[in-house]
């Protein structure tokens, strides 16, 4: 049995799978109608969300299956103390698979180590969030063909997007990929993936704060809110949140066949009027994201049918000693789960959120 937690956890061959499964479905719904009949998801949303949690329960309705959950913290027994584990386990006796988003960094994981089905990880914290990203890589080959041989500029909170990390890990092992970072000083993308993706496997990046200065190169423009709910100081918040708008201007120096990408929801940045631009595949991008869900509901499921246990955890090369500081982090709100860190880039980071320790 499998979890997806991190993109990293699929192969490329597996991702590219995913996307031929995605396309039959959009080709042949009708073969899929019964394939998950009698099967329930649990989405367990610690969190808001409008279109993971509601794209993976018609995702999963389109399967002929069921679904049940929560979709805040409140309405759950995590509002009286119950840990993320004990969440888990308990729903692993109602349910056949989870979607879990949580703010605190790797609770899916967690909850995926105690649970007895499968978890899929629908966002934690400003760590990851991989089915967006399945989303994105199939708004991309179907905007643009291919997921190789291209410039991709990443624009706005790359520190606290999520959305940003993952995808910058699944784009990253396809051929002949280059990014550009475009971000505000203060909310440039975290070591955990610039140094522990880019640069450890020699990926060409830039870091720019200039969005018209780099728009004309790029083949796909990611536009990300600045978010807000992962600011400890509002005041920041204040003086960043229009660090970049996107307009039917700036839209005038890009190339004629570049995609622009967002996870949305959108606040300000980019302008309605970009809308009608052929160019803009975000709308596209929250219907892709139905298919892939259902292709990963349907390829976590049968590889669970298969082989019912669940994986042993690779502790190798794990330290107990060194202190998770990370407020974020699930380490400090879960019942007796011990820190943990491994040595990565030559720093040893926390299993759980992977900041340095
Ligand atoms: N892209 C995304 O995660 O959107 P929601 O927060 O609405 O789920």
């Amino acid at each position: 049995m499998r979890s997806l937690i991190s993109i990293l956890d699929f192969s490329v061959e597996e991702l590219d799978q995913l996307i031929a499964t995605a396309e039959d479905i959009a080709a042949h719904p009708e073969k899929y109608w019964d394939a998950c009949k009698h099967k329930k998801l649990a989405t367990l949303f610690f969190e808001p969300s409008t279109r993971t949690r509601l794209s993976f329960e018609a995702a999963m309705l389109e399967l002929g299956g069921s679904v049940l959950g929560f979709s805040e913290a409140g309405s759950s027994s995590a509002a009286k103390g119950e840990s993320v584990a004990d969440t888990a386990k308990t729903v692993s006796n109602y349910a056949d698979i989870i979607a879990m988003r949580h703010p605190k960094e790797g609770a899916p994981y967690v909850a995926s180590r105690a649970a007895t089905i499968p978890v899929i990880n629908a966002g934690d914290g400003s760590h990851q969030h991989p089915t967006q990203t399945l989303a994105d890589l199939l708004t991309i080959h179907r905007e643009l063909g291919r997921l190789d041989n291209m410039v991709i500029g990443l624009c706005g909170d790359l520190k606290y997007g999520r959305t940003v990390h993952s995808l910058i890990e699944a784009m990253s092992r396809y051929e002949g990929i280059s990014f550009v970072l475009i971000s505000p000083k203060e909310l440039m993308l975290p070591d955990f993936v610039r140094v522990g993706m880019l640069d450890k496997h020699h990926i060409p990046y830039t870091e720019v704060t200039s969005l018209e200065g780099a728009i004309a190169q790029l083949d796909v423009l990611y536009m990300t809110r600045i978010q807000r709910e992962r600011f400890d100081d509002p005041a920041e918040y204040e003086r960043l949140k229009d660090s970049y708008v996107l307009t039917a201007e700036k839209m005038e120096a890009a190339k004629k066949t570049m995609a622009v990408l967002h996870p949305l929801p959108r606040v300000n940045e980019i302008s309605v009027k970009v809308d009608d631009d052929p160019r803009a595949a975000y709308f596209r991008q929250t219907h892709n994201g139905k298919l892939m869900r259902m292709a990963l509901i349907l390829k976590l499921l049968g590889e669970a049918k298969e082989n019912p246990l669940r994986e042993a955890i690779d502790t190798d090369g794990w330290v107990y000693d060194k202190v998770c500081r990370n407020p974020k982090c699930i380490v400090q709100t879960e019942q007796e789960l011990p820190h943990a860190a491994k040595m990565a880039e030559g720093a040893y980071r926390c299993v759980y959120c992977e900041q340095k320790v």
